[in-house]
This record gives C-alpha cells, sequence and structure tokens, in this order.
C-alpha cells in the first residue's frame, strides 16, 4: 500500500514562491457546509509570523506536482524541566509542532506523516530533546497521528480561559495597588519564582523585551510594598493583535485555521451557532463585534503567593481587561492555565461558555528512551505550567 503513496517534495518555506500559496491552502482548506460562519485568520502578509519571535524556527511546505499541498511549522527553544537535564544545567531542548495543515484533496496519502517526520528529523539534528504539540482533544485526526502513528503521549490538559473585553471598565478594588515593573524587574521575579516551571523558557529575557510584551505588573495591598508584603501577584501580556488578526466572517471558501488561537477564540462561538444564520441575534450585546478584524491580549506568567493572592490575581486581570478596552482592537483576553491550577482558575475572569476546560499537549523524547527518564512524557502534572505567548 505504501508504494502507491505519492511522494511529495517536503522544502523549506520560500516568502517569495510560496506565501501567497500557503494563504490559498489554507482557504481551500474549507470543512462543513457553505452556510457556515468561519475564523479568519490575517498574517499580515507573514505566514510565519507566528514562530518568527521563536529562537530556532522553520516552516516546510509539501509540494505534489509543483501543487503546494501542505504545510508545517517547528520551533525550538531550551526550557528548564522537571527531571530533565539531558541537555546539561538543568535545562532541556524543547522542539514545538504547529501549524500542520494538509490540502483536503490530499489527505491519508502520508503527507502530514512525511511533514511531521521531516520536522522531526530537522529537530534530531540540533539535538532537541523533546518534541511536543498541542491540539484540540477532539480533532480525531490530529491525535491519532501524533500519538498512535508518531509515539506521542498526552501529556498535559492546561485550560484556556477567554474574557470578552467589554465597554464598561471592571471595578478594581481601592486596596489594592498596581504597578508596572521594569523588565530586568519582571526577569528577575521568573527567574526568583517561576524558574521551576514546566516548560519554563531560558530566554525569557527576550520575551519580557520583545516589542510585542507590553508589559509586566505586580499587585499588593495598598499601603505596602512589593518586596515586604506577604501577598502579591504578577502577570505580564502580550499583545497577539501584533503579530495577526482574526475575524468571524461567512464564506463559501474558507477554512478554520488549526492553531491555538483559533482553537482560542472559537471558543467564543459554539459550533452549533456557526450553522445558524441568525447568529448576530444570538449573540449577547455585551459580547463585542467578532466580524472586524480583531486582536486579542495573551496574558502569561500568572503568579501569586500569599493569603490575598485570589484577590490580588484578579484585580490584575480587572486591570488588563481595562488597559485592553483602551487599546483600538483588543476584543478578548486569553490565558491558558495547567491542568491542576483549579485555584488560579477560580480568581480570573472568564466566560465558562467560551473557554476550553481541556488543551492537550501531546509529547515524545526523541534523544532518549523514556523509560530512563522515569516515565517523565507519562508522569503527572505537579508543577505550574509556563506557556510560552510566542506559541499561542
Ligand atoms: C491532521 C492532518 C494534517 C493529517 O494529514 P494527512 O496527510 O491526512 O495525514 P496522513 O495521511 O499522514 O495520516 C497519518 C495517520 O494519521 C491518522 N489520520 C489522519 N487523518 C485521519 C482522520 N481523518 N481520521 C482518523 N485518523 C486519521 C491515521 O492514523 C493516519 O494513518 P493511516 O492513513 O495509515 O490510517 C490533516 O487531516 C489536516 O490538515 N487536518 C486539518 C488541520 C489539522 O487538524 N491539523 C492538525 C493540527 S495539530
Amino acid at each position: 500500500m505504501g508504494l502507491n503513496k505519492p511522494r511529495p517534495i517536503i522544502r523549506s518555506y520560500d516568502k517569495q514562491v510560496d506565501r501567497a500559496r500557503v494563504e490559498d491552502l489554507e482557504r481551500r482548506c474549507e470543512v462543513g457546509p457553505t452556510e457556515r460562519i468561519f475564523l479568519f485568520t490575517d498574517t499580515m502578509g507573514d505566514p510565519i509570523c507566528r514562530i518568527r519571535n521563536s529562537p530556532m524556527y522553520k516552516m516546510l511546505v509539501a509540494e505534489l506536482d509543483k501543487e503546494l499541498v501542505g504545510v508545517i511549522q517547528g520551533s525550538i527553544k531550551v526550557v528548564t524541566m522537571n527531571k530533565l537535564g539531558v541537555s546539561g544545567a538543568g535545562g532541556a531542548k524543547v522542539g514545538y509542532i504547529l501549524g500542520l495543515r494538509v490540502s483536503p484533496h490530499h489527505r491519508r496519502k502520508g503527507i502530514g506523516s512525511s511533514l511531521v517526520r521531516e520536522v522531526e528529523e530537522w529537530f534530531v539534528s540540533n539535538e532537541v530533546d523533546y518534541s511536543y504539540m498541542a491540539t484540540e482533544k477532539d480533532n480525531k485526526a490530529s491525535v491519532k497521528l501524533f500519538v498512535e502513528k508518531f509515539g506521542y503521549n498526552k501529556f498535559r490538559t492546561p485550560a484556556i480561559l477567554v474574557n470578552p473585553v467589554q465597554n464598561r471598565a471592571s471595578h478594581i478594588s481601592s486596596n489594592v495597588e498596581i504597578s508596572k515593573v521594569k523588565v530586568e524587574e519582571a526577569e528577575c521575579l521568573y527567574r526568583k519564582f517561576m524558574s521551576s516551571a514546566e516548560f519554563f523558557p531560558k530566554d525569557i529575557n527576550d520575551i519580557l523585551s520583545n516589542k510585542l510584551s507590553l508589559g509586566t505588573w505586580v499587585a499588593y495591598p495598598k499601603g505596602e510594598s512589593l518586596g515586604s508584603s506577604s501577598s502579591w501577584a504578577m502577570v505580564s501580556v502580550w499583545n497577539t493583535g501584533g503579530l495577526f488578526k482574526l475575524w468571524l466572517g461567512k464564506a463559501p471558501l474558507s477554512c478554520l485555521i488549526y492553531t491555538k488561537s483559533s482553537r482560542l477564540i472559537s471558543r467564543l462561538f459554539p459550533s452549533s451557532c456557526f450553522n445558524n444564520k441568525f447568529i448576530i441575534k444570538l449573540v449577547p450585546p455585551c459580547i463585542p463585534n467578532f466580524f472586524n478584524p480583531f486582536g486579542f491580549y495573551f496574558m502569561y506568567g500568572v503568579h501569586s503567593e500569599g493569603p490575598l493572592s485570589g484577590k490580588l490575581v484578579r484585580s490584575l486581570c480587572q486591570f488588563v481587561h481595562n488597559m485592553a478596552i483602551a487599546s483600538k482592537d483588543c476584543k478578548a483576553i486569553v490565558t491558558e492555565v495547567g491542568g491542576h491550577e483549579f485555584e488560579l482558575r477560580h480568581h480570573i475572569p472568564h466566560w465558562k461558555l467560551l473557554s476550553c476546560p481541556e488543551d492537550l499537549w501531546c509529547i515524545k523524547a526523541l534523544k532518549i528512551k523514556d523509560h530512563e527518564e522515569e516515565g517523565f512524557t507519562k508522569t503527572p502534572p505537579s508543577k505550574p505550567l509556563f506557556v510560552d505567548p510566542r506559541e499561542v
């Protein structure tokens, strides 16, 4: 059977010849009836924008008879990871796979597998210890491909929390002091309090000083100071809208972009609504207009300590919400927290209806046999999870 499968040419993405064809491939990935309402992504002329901020990245395309039939992206970074250290000094190289798409007419011919294999080879040639990816739990094709065919383990199920930006400012308790910290101070806080989180990136300073990082804010009880207060909280904000825009629209030739961002934002409308031509009437007036291009803020590095930590986290989220009102096109605030961090989830304002309780992360050891690492890829979560804003 393998003999009859076409052999695509897999090569690196070339902006000059591929940009329009990659965008076209996405449009040709229509799923469902023509009456559906779709989530569009505008990468603003740069389909590789989602990985461009990672230390190392690669985008590959698959061609068959000169037709572009598939695409995949990968990025590499070094993280501190519990029990790893295979790359020395408490660090592990991890490769993240995203944006895998195969033209609907060419599916089940091994093209997706060829693209994954090629990215994994690039990881191996760069001494990557672990490869991981995230998908919707119910994306059967993707889960089967990675788990059954490529031997990935279902690893973590963080919750994606979505809060729509509303017209009215949130009330912030007058007993809470909120201040912005400098990048260097933020880096110290991260290294001191969060470096043991899973997937904590060694180049946190690059993230914090990136132009998409709007800043890091801390909260503590009024009248106290950050250093001496027994309760405090912090959060950093990433302006995803600076990279790409999303919007909902109705068109026969379109597709759902299977990226994390679409998983985040597609929650804004349950799929049953997508088929309903009266969708606009169904949407409560307090939900922003998602039919015009919009961006969203991604909150990362949420951390808190002390008896008042919940209240302080909530105040920070309200502060970010109010900041978003002032921005021209930010229509949602999104964050992702570890599956077992129920307490934290409780204090982050979000709409249950719009949020996703379980995003599925899958991981595979590339360098070592998993049993040599006490089955790390199969261990239950015991630490907070750092979700890198560059991978949203
Ligand atoms: C997921 C996707 C990339 C798979 O591409 P593909 O070229 O069809 O994949 P392959 O032909 O290499 O399939 C490899 C294996 O994946 C599994 N698989 C692929 N599509 C499947 C489907 N629709 N249902 C069940 N299993 C499927 C099978 O185990 C298959 O092996 P088999 O054909 O020998 O049974 C493609 O369906 C796609 O583009 N989907 C939309 C975008 C998406 O969901 N991307 C994944 C985001 S992480």
